[in-house]
C-alpha cells in the first residue's frame, strides 16, 4: 500500500476538519472534491475573484448528498482579517488542517497590477497565517510556486537553490515562504509550502487574459481558432496533473515531524516543451474525435517568464511519500473529455 493510500484509509476512519481557501478555484475545488469523497469535513473560503460558483456546483454533483452536507462555504476575502478568523470559528468546528490556495495567480496579471497581487498574496497570506496560529491548527499547507526559482539557472530545480524573482507574482510567493518560516520559528505554527509547477486538469479556467497555457490552447483547439506560442516553442515546463497536486496537499498536511515545516516541489520531474505540449494536446483531441487543423503562430517571448522549468521531486518522495500517479499525457488524456464537455456547453450558452 502506498503512503497516500494509507493516509486516505486513515482519514476515512478518522475524519478531520479542513479549511480550503480559494475553494471555488481550480486547485481548491479539486481539493474539495477529493476531501468530501473521503468523508472529511471541509470549510471553504473564496471571494470569487477568479473562482466560480460553477466549480462548487460541479463538486456538489460529484459527491453524495451526505458528503456535500459536510461542506460549509464562506463567501469572504482573505484581505479582510475578520473573514479569515470567521473561517476558523464557524459552526464551532475546530480546524485541523489548512490548505491555503487563495491568491491571484499569473505572472502577467502581477506585472499589470502589482498592488492587487500584493494585497491578496501577501496581506491575505499574513492574515491567514495569523488566524491559523491563533486557532492552533495542526498544519498550514500553502500554495507556493516554482516561480520562486526565478533566474537560478540549474536544472532540475532543487528546493534549497533559488535565484532572484522575475516578477511581482514571484516576489509574493517567495515572501509567503519567508513569512511561513518566521511564523514557525516565532509562534510554532507548522507551515509547509508546496511549490507547484504548472498544475493542470479539470476546472482550470480556459477564459480570460490570464488563462494558463493548457486550458487556453485546448479551448482554441476545440474551437479550431488560431493559437499563439510565446517565443520559439522550446520553452519548457514540468506540467503536473491536478491529482498529483491533490495528493501532495493531503500528504503534506498529515506528514509526521520530519515532513513538516518544509518546502516541497510538486511536479513530475519531467520537462515538456511548448512544441511537445502542442502535439500532445492535438493527439488527445484526436482520440476524442476532435481535430485541430491549424499550425501554431509564434510570437514574442513574454516578460517575466522563465525559460526552462523542471523539478527535482526527490525531497517530497522521501519526506512525505509523494508518488505522482499521472504522467503528463495520462493527465491530458484524463482532462480532455472534461474540457470538451465544458467548452461545448459554454459555446451552446453563448
Ligand atoms: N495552477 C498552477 O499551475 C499554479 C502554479 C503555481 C502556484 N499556484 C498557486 O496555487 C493556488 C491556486 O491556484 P489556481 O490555479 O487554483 O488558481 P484559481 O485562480 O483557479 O484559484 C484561486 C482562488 O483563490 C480565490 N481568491 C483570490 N483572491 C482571493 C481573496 N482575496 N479572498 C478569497 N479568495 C480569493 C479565487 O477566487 C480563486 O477561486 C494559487 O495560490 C496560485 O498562486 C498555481
Amino acid at each position: 500500500m502506498s503512503k497516500y493510500e494509507e493516509v486516505q484509509k486513515q482519514l476515512k476512519q478518522e475524519p478531520k476538519v479542513w479549511l480550503v481557501t480559494g475553494v471555488a478555484g481550480f486547485i481548491g475545488s479539486n481539493l474539495l472534491e477529493t476531501l468530501l469523497l473521503l468523508n472529511q469535513k471541509v470549510i471553504g473560503l473564496d471571494n470569487f475573484a477568479t473562482g466560480h460558483q460553477r466549480n462548487l456546483d460541479e463538486v456538489k454533483s460529484e459527491v453524495s448528498a451526505q458528503q456535500w452536507h459536510n461542506f460549509t462555504f464562506i463567501n469572504g476575502d482573505i484581505r479582510n482579517f475578520d473573514d479569515c478568523q470567521q473561517a476558523f470559528t464557524i459552526n464551532n468546528l475546530n480546524v485541523d488542517y489548512v490548505l491555503h490556495q487563495a491568491a491571484l495567480g499569473s505572472v502577467p496579471r502581477s506585472i499589470a497590477d502589482p498592488i492587487l497581487t500584493n494585497a491578496a498574496n501577501i496581506t491575505g497570506f499574513v492574515n491567514m497565517l495569523t488566524a491559523a496560529k491563533d486557532a492552533k491548527v495542526a498544519t498550514f499547507v500553502y500554495a507556493a510556486s516554482s516561480s520562486t526559482y526565478g533566474d537560478h539557472p540549474a536544472l532540475p530545480k532543487v528546493e534549497a537553490n533559488i535565484g532572484k524573482p522575475l516578477s511581482p507574482y514571484a516576489v509574493t510567493k517567495y515572501v509567503n515562504e519567508l513569512y511561513a518560516d518566521v511564523f514557525n520559528k516565532t509562534y510554532g505554527l507548522n507551515a509547509t509550502g508546496l511549490r507547484y509547477f504548472n498544475v493542470f486538469g479539470k476546472r482550470q479556467d480556459p477564459d480570460g487574459a490570464y488563462a494558463a497555457v493548457i486550458p487556453k490552447w485546448t479551448a482554441a483547439m476545440i474551437d479550431n481558432q488560431d493559437l499563439f506560442v510565446n517565443g520559439d516553442g522550446e520553452t519548457s515546463r514540468d506540467f503536473c496533473f491536478i491529482e498529483n497536486a491533490v495528493q501532495a496537499n493531503i500528504l503534506a498536511a498529515t506528514a509526521n515531524e520530519q515532513g513538516k515545516n518544509q518546502i516541497y516541489n510538486v511536479a513530475l520531474g519531467d520537462r515538456t516543451t511548448l512544441n511537445e505540449l502542442f502535439s500532445s494536446l492535438v493527439a488527445a483531441l484526436n482520440t476524442n474525435e476532435v481535430s485541430y487543423t491549424k499550425t501554431a503562430i509564434y510570437q514574442e517571448f513574454r516578460a517575466g517568464d522563465v525559460r526552462h522549468s523542471q523539478a527535482d521531486i526527490s525531497k517530497a518522495k522521501k519526506l512525505i511519500g509523494y508518488q505522482p500517479a499521472y504522467r503528463i499525457q495520462q493527465g491530458i488524456n484524463k482532462a480532455m473529455p472534461w474540457y470538451i464537455k465544458f467548452l461545448t456547453k459554454q459555446t451552446k450558452k453563448n
